[in-house]
């Protein structure tokens, strides 16, 4: 008899395609579920609003209807770029932030766990990139739980990566994992010590695979373009025609990775009527050159950074969908070789990263002090490094020694404590000076890791209370069980 069955979920909320894996367990057995679209992909992360009758598409169907629906409706691609966007829309009568708009991606993502399971995805641990400000995860949170999803914990993308492949990298202790998707590339240089997983440096670039279908687009047009003798530029045809094109370009891409032509027809394609070109992969290698030299010259720069030198960067970790370029493979291969790991299923390996965490999740530490710097310049520690942050708070009652109707709170910490800590802030708190008054101070680590400072005398209401939230917060994360 099943003694119960247990699903974890993480999510991998892309800035193109958004990916949910599942983990099953029953009777100690684990199983693994991908929740992709019909085509067992990852699920666009579009969302397309009727102007009229305010209907709302979203994932693979919206990314099919593209093209019909590009002039009827208001196309949102790349929700997670506008996340941080304190702008809303009116679309057909009714408001939508950019929470509401995200909202939909994860009701979309929900639906299909609920779909192929008959389970309620109601937590899940969420992939973010590195430097994800905390207004966007603040934001991503909010847009889960209108979707009716609690989001657990949050992961880097990276770890996430790392944590994925953890037979194949355990042994490593300096990886770089290389990240280039539909919107971002990101290069993060991970130094791996007992579990303990701390980010070295970062890089990065808007310049993905949108841009580069974008760019094939818009060559595919000239070339057509050029032979029908009508020169109309890409960006005046209507945006219905640039759309098909645009995922025309993108599917030619994926299959010249494979094989040396490949053919595009579009039948009724503006004034140009029926069109058929066969791209060679010379000129499609060509055309994205000077992306793959930018993506390659990011991974050095990240290395640079790093501090570790090439010779030390034990593998590079090639994940996301654009690490299948052809073109990148190619020049990756001469130049680092063996060094090389390309896991199997490189859309799915950040959801599947956060699935496994979901399942056993590892903890946040900090990697920074944070205190108050007194008069005399001394420090008074408040956070300690490698402190487990989650659920972490801590209260501190001072009085009042001199003379002033103020307490000053000058906070501060890493790099250099001992001598002069960097200050980061300075709140002044209203007092009265009483014999028995005390200035209380009360400082926690929320779940979106914002470090937040409230001081204020007991003896007045809460209207004379300071505030300082610190979003910078440095942590590393230790992998469950080692
Ligand atoms: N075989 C392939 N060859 C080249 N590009 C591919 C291939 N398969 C997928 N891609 C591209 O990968 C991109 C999507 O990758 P991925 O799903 O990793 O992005 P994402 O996670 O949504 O974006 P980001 O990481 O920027 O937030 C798309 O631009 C897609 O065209
Ligand atoms: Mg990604």
């Amino acid at each position: 008899m099943a003694t119960g069955l247990q699903y974890f979920f993480g999510i991998d909320f892309g800035t193109t395609n958004s990916a949910t894996v599942g983990y099953v367990v029953m009777d100690q057995k684990t199983e693994s579920i991908q929740y992709g679209d019909d085509e067992g992909r990852p699920i666009p992360s579009v969302v397309a609003i009727d102007k009229t009758t305010g209907d709302v598409f979203t994932g693979r169907t919206a990314w099919d209807k593209k093209m019909e629906l590009s002039e009827s409706c208001v196309y949102i691609p790349s929700v997670k770029t506008i996340l941080d966007s304190e702008q809303t829309r009116t679309i057909a009568s009714k408001e939508w932030t950019a929470v509401d708009i995200a909202s939909e991606v994860f009701k979309q993502l929900k639906a299909n766990v609920k779909k192929r399971t008959g389970i309620d995805m109601e937590r899940a641990t969420v992939a973010i990139p590195v430097g994800f400000s905390s207004t966007k995860r603040i934001k991503l949170r909010k847009a889960a739980q209108k979707a009716g999803i609690d989001i657990h914990s949050f992961i880097s993308e990276p770890t996430a990566a790392f944590f994925a492949n953890y037979n194949e990298l355990k042994s490593s202790s300096v990886v770089a994992i290389f990240d280039w998707g539909g919107g971002t590339l990101d290069v993060s240089i991970i130094q791996h010590i007992n579990g303990k997983v701390s980010e070295l440096a970062t890089t990065g670039k808007n310049i993905a695979g949108d841009y580069i279908d974008d760019k094939i687009a818009k060559r595919i047009h000239a070339k057509i373009a050029r032979k029908k003798g009508i020169e109309i530029a890409f960006t005046d045809m209507p945006s219905s025609a640039q759309d098909m094109m645009r995922v025309r370009a993108e599917r030619a891409k994926r299959m010249l990775g494979d094989d040396d032509t490949a053919t595009i027809s579009i039948n009724n394609y503006g004034v140009y009527g029926a069109c058929r070109e066969t791209l060679e992969y010379d000129w499609f290698a060509d055309i994205v050159d000077p992306e793959v030299t930018l993506a390659m010259e990011c991974l050095d720069e990240a290395i640079h950074q790093s501090g570790v030198g090439l010779a030390n960067i034990d593998r590079i970790v090639l994940v996301g969908g654009s690490s299948n370029l052809r073109p990148l493979l190619e020049k990756m291969d001469k130049k680092y070789g063996d060094k090389l790991f390309f896991p199997e299923e490189t859309m799915w390996n950040v959801g599947q990263g956060a699935a496994m965490l979901a399942m056993t999740p590892g903890s946040y530490y900090s990697n920074q002090s944070i205190g108050i710097v007194l008069s005399d310049n001394s420090y008074y520690e408040i956070l300690k490094p490698d402190t487990a942050i989650q659920g972490w708070s801590h209260t501190c009652h001072f009085g009042i020694v001199d003379s002033s109707k103020e307490a000053r709170f000058v906070f501060g910490g890493s790099p250099d404590i001992d001598s002069s800590p960097e200050k980061y802030k300075t709140l002044s708190v209203p007092a009265y000076r009483f014999l028995q008054e005390q200035i209380v101070l009360q400082t926690s680590i929320d779940q979106n890791m914002v470090f937040t400072a409230v001081a204020g005398s007991n003896m007045r209401t809460e209207e004379f209370h300071r505030l300082w939230e610190y979003t910078q917060l440095k942590c590393y994360y230790k992998l469950p069980g080692r």
